[in-house]
């Protein structure tokens, strides 16, 4: 099984670098094809809403129970690295401290990945600051939490 999926990584490795020109990691085609941390958090104690200029966005969602971060969940329709970089930065902050979870940035969440190609950095700079915005989002209404907007449903 674990043969057939490095196969398969090594398929799209090749099929990337032939169609795009552009060499990922073994991490991003995983964490980017198959993120273990995208999915939504009802009612969630941090939310963020961040885009960027290229089009590409993240939704970052945080349940946090006394100021540690019990989940960390992410939504992005963006491409393949930014995809990747909201799952590494949703793992990465799952578990911490909110105040430690701010020490995510760009940097280590494309080292978490094995780098990212040099024209993506960006990428990873999208998902450090929907966190960040997602933890500010918190601290901001900790101590006022009925003045909260949810998320509108669809
Ligand atoms: Fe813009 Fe990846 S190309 S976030």
């Amino acid at each position: 099984m674990e043969d057939k999926s490095l196969e398969t990584v090594a398929k799209l490795k090749m099929y990337f670098k032939e169609r795009e020109g552009v060499e990922y990691s073994d991490q991003v085609i995983r964490q980017g094809l198959v993120p273990s941390h995208r999915g939504t958090i009802e009612k969630p104690q941090g939310y963020a809403e961040i885009s960027r200029s290229c089009g590409d966005g993240i939704i970052f969602f945080l349940q946090i129970h006394q100021d540690k971060i019990m989940r960390a969940r992410f939504f992005s329709m963006g491409c393949l690295a930014a995809v990747a970089s909201g799952n590494a930065a949703a793992v990465m902050a799952e578990g911490k401290d909110v105040y430690e979870a701010f020490d995510v940035d760009a940097p280590a969440i494309a080292d978490a990945l094995g780098g990212l190609p040099e024209k993506e950095d960006h990428c990873a700079e999208l998902a450090c600051e929907a966190l960040r915005e997602a933890l500010r989002d918190y601290l901001t209404h900790r101590r006022e939490p009925w003045k909260r907007d949810y998320p509108k449903k669809k």
